[in-house]
């Protein structure tokens, strides 16, 4: 017997989903998003705990072990992952999302009656499955378990374009007659399919693709609800697949690809990677006691933070540093490019960790033409996101990618620890300029060094 009646489950409900709707909301600043995230777990806690209410579910004692199994395994995991992890994080929440989705339409097939509930399981289980093994295979790529270049097999094309029939004579079959071995021949396919896809995708590409998968784990979900015929299942799903959606078109323009160039590029031929190797090209480099002086009489300094700062985790010593230069009464500004980092607002969340105002933090827009009148462009553990082959190299796997001008600064400063490309794997010109000036370490024990020497000025 339910403990709730069906007006009050539609109002908890209600509540789940304005919830999630402010989560979003808060989520789309720095400053808010700490709140939104809390918002959205008190409305997942409301949405799961309804179910416990109104539901007559069988097996409760299984279904709380497994919810106790999965808190166990998730909270520590959450609370040690560093930053810099946190897209294979993501990438495995997700996959474990559609995948569940994926299963429970399975079961829910002997259930299924009309032909709108048979459509909603054919399309819940291939997408959720395509969503799982993506997903395994972004997280393998990401924590370099295993190999972030393409991988592709001579006539992979085929094989996929032979799977996509067949996954959907498999569907049709599945809506018509509601056959639970086909169903299961679907999901397997879904599971090859995700795998075709995703493999062929450049390290480079993987978070946008992890978004993506996000998206589609969203519709697997919003499917799901109407197979359980839950209206909270419904809302959250659509919320995810069309903020999803938004975040990967979003992610691909700031780089300047299209989402069928980032999925389809290794298949044309172009390789969605660069090479790694080292160059031996002759560099000025410099001690920290040269960059101090540098900074120490400019009257305008930009700093352009990227993935390097975050490895380092040098946050708290970049804000101690800019902190010493506007004492001085230097003006110290951020640069802050969309993509820089691995993910979404990774410079942002960095930053604010070290309670960088968020008023210094400049998007690349309002930043860009500050250049030409910068003394200093100090770029920290960053070298794609001012690359300017983005801009004079058609054929390099960033081209067309915006940039931060950081070229155009009186003098650039590379912190970085050795001669190795950024993501994409390609050589930089900025940093052979007469110019620039290379600062080898780690970021965090270099700007140790420079923070003294500017002290000591
Ligand atoms: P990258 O181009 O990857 O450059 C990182 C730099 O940091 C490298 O030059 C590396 O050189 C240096 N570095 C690494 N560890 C360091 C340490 N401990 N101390 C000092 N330096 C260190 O980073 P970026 O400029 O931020 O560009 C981001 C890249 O990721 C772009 O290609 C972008 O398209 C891609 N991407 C980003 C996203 C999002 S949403 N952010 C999504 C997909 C792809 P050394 O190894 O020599 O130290």
């Amino acid at each position: 017997m339910s403990l709730i009646s069906p007006e009050v489950e539609a109002l908890l409900y209600l509540v789940a989903a304005v919830a999630f709707i402010l989560a979003l909301k808060g989520l789309s600043s720095p400053k808010s998003a700490r709140r939104g995230n809390i918002i959205g777990a008190a409305g997942a806690l409301v949405g799961v705990t309804t179910v416990f209410l109104a539901e007559e579910l069988k097996n409760v004692g299984w279904i709380l072990l497994v919810i106790g199994v999965g808190t166990i395994i998730s909270v520590p995991a959450s609370r040690m992952v560093k930053m810099t992890q946190m897209p294979q994080l993501v990438a495995l929440f997700n996959g474990v999302g559609g995948g569940a989705a994926g299963i429970v339409a399975l079961l829910e097939l002997r259930a299924a009656d009309t032909l709108g509930f048979l459509l909603a399981v054919a399309f819940t289980i291939f997408v959720g499955s395509v969503s799982f093994s993506g997903s395994v295979i972004t997280f393998l790529k990401l924590q370099e378990l295993m190999t972030t270049r393409p991988v592709l097999f001579k006539g992979q094309q085929y094989v996929m374009g032979a799977l996509t029939i067949a996954a959907l004579v498999a569907a049709v079959i599945v809506v018509t007659q509601g056959n639970a071995v086909v169903a299961t021949l679907l999901m397997v396919a879904g599971l090859v399919m995700g795998l075709l896809i995703v493999l062929p995708v450049g390290g480079a590409d993987v978070p946008i693709v992890i978004s993506l998968l996000n998206a589609l784990t969203g519709l697997a979900v919003a499917a799901s609800g109407l197979v359980l015929d839950n209206t909270l299942l419904l809302v959250a799903g659509t919320l995810v697949g069309a903020s999803g959606t938004i975040l990967t078109r979003a992610m691909a323009s700031a780089m300047g690809r299209s989402v069928n160039n980032i999925i389809f590029g290794a298949f044309k031929g172009g390789s969605t990677a660069g090479s790694t190797e080292v160059s031996d090209r002759p560099v000025k480099s410099g001690s920290a006691e040269d960059v101090a002086i540098l900074l120490g009489y400019a009257q305008k300094v930009i700093v352009v933070p990227g993935y390097g700062l975050a490895v380092a985790q040098a946050q708290h010593t970049m804000y101690e540093l800019a902190k010493e230069l506007e004492g001085k009464a230097i003006e110290v500004v951020f640069g802050i490019h969309p993509v820089a980092g691995r993910m979404p607002g990774h410079m942002n969340v960095l930053l604010a960790e070290a309670n960088v105002p968020y008023e210094v933090l400049q998007e690349m827009d309002e930043v860009n033409p500050q250049f030409k009148t910068a003394d200093v462009c100090l770029v920290v553990g960053a070298n794609d996101v001012v690359n300017p082959a983005a801009k004079t190299t058609p054929g390099s796997p960033i081209y067309g990618m915006p940039i931060l001008n950081a070229g155009d600064a009186q003098q650039v400063v590379f912190l970085k620890r050795s001669m190795r490309p950024g993501f994409a794997g390609i050589e930089n010109e900025l940093l052979y300029e007469p110019n620039t000036t290379l600062l080898f370490g780690d970021a965090k024990e270099t700007l140790g060094k420079v923070l003294s020497a500017v002290k000591a000025l």
